[in-house]
């Protein structure tokens, strides 16, 4: 699974495993069709049937630590599909296989990056 190793990746870096997650998942190379795969739902994440997710961005920098655990505990419980959560706070629960800087738009002024904690079930 791609997503056991620990990544420093640069932006190329960053779109290559995007290139071989679609190729391991997918069983394509191309970019996915947002028709095809992604469903884009407004709403607590609390709340959220979250049974058929594959895969997770937290962009959880501001999250509160209550919001930390009971989004993990969640996550642990229902994703029973979940391939890989990334989170841009370390989460309890769930197992950590790696961590990968990541560019974000508040960082590129200084051409650094976020760090985001990868983890499966
Ligand atoms: C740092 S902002 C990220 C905004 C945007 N998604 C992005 O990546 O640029 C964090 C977002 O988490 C959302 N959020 C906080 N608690 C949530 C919850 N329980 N369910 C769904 N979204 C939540 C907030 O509304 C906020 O938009």
């Amino acid at each position: 699974m791609l997503l056991r190793r620990c990544y420093s990746a640069t932006r190329w870096e960053a779109w290559e495993l995007r290139q071989r997650l679609l190729k391991e998942v997918a069983g394509r190379e191309d970019e996915a069709s947002p028709e095809d795969e992604v469903e884009f739902v407004q709403g607590d994440l609390l709340e959220a049937d979250i049974s058929e997710v594959t895969h997770i961005y937290l962009s959880s920098l501001c999250f509160e630590e209550s919001m930390l655990f009971a989004a993990a505990q969640k996550v642990q419980q229902e994703a029973r599909n979940l391939r890989g959560l990334a989170s841009l706070q370390p989460l309890p629960y769930l197992r950590k296989v790696g961590e990968l800087m990541l560019p974000m738009s508040w960082t590129r002024p200084r051409g650094l990056g976020t760090m985001a904690y990868l983890y499966e079930t």
